[in-house]
């Protein structure tokens, strides 16, 4: 159950996308078996869509893990996009490097190291594209700097926004869970009541937010 929405609604969903091929469907592989948290499939779809739509020429996601959806959003932008993507776990981090090498994509991707909190505060180039996929639990504190990073018609694409379902119901939320669901309860709240901001919040995947300047 996602609970987020009907299964059978879902598994019809995702049963009309086509299985990728090749290195991007090992790695997609490797992650399902390992229980490496990459973006669900019908996620997966939305983000190619808004990156073939928007045609960002800079990307900044938050949480690399093995580099999927890094390499998913470069190659459906069509501008060879500069990308920097931002993970602190020593392990994905190798992996990702890995990964992007398969595709030479390691010069146009880049990992920062690190806190996104902390690497967020010290960054200001500006993005056409954020991809918010890391720390659940602190999208409200990474909003301000994503939205000083963003420019004037940037868009930023936050998943896991209903966290199977808790944000939207009491009774779904686990006791240890209350934090993270409290604070996606006040990113979603700053993103849809901000009247410079608009935003749409889709139950697919893990609930997706996007946002942009009005
Ligand atoms: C959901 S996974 C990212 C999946 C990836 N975007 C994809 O779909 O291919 C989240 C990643 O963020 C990393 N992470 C979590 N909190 C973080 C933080 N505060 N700073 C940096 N990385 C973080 C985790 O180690 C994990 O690898």
């Amino acid at each position: 159950m996602s609970e987020i929405t009907y299964d059978y609604m879902e598994d019809y969903i995702r049963g009309l996308i086509p299985d990728r091929s090749g290195i991007l469907k090992e790695i997609e592989d490797f992650a399902r078996e390992n229980k490496v948290p990459v973006v669900q499939k019908e996620t997966g779809v939305f983000l190619e869509f808004m990156c073939s739509m928007k045609k960002p020429k800079r990307i900044l996601e938050l949480g690399t893990a093995i580099g999927f959806s890094s390499i998913l959003m470069y190659q459906a932008s069509g501008t060879e996009p500069e990308i920097v993507t931002i993970e602190r776990d020593e392990k994905m981090i190798e992996l990702a490097n890995s990964n992007l090498k398969r595709f030479n994509l390691d010069h146009k991707i880049k990992i920062e190291e690190g806190d996104c909190l902390e690497i967020l505060e010290k960054s200001d180039e500006p993005f056409d594209l954020i991809f918010m996929d890391a720390g659940k639990g602190h999208y409200n504190h990474f909003l301000p700097h994503c939205l000083r990073l963003l420019n004037q018609d940037g868009v930023i694409v936050a998943d896991n926004v209903l966290f199977r379902g808790m944000v939207a119901s009491p009774e779904l939320v686990k006791r240890r869970k209350i934090t993270i669901v409290k604070r996606m309860r006040t990113y979603l709240e700053l993103v849809t009541q901000d009247e410079n901001l608009i935003t749409s919040v889709i139950p697919m995947g893990d609930g997706i937010a996007v946002t942009k300047r009005r």
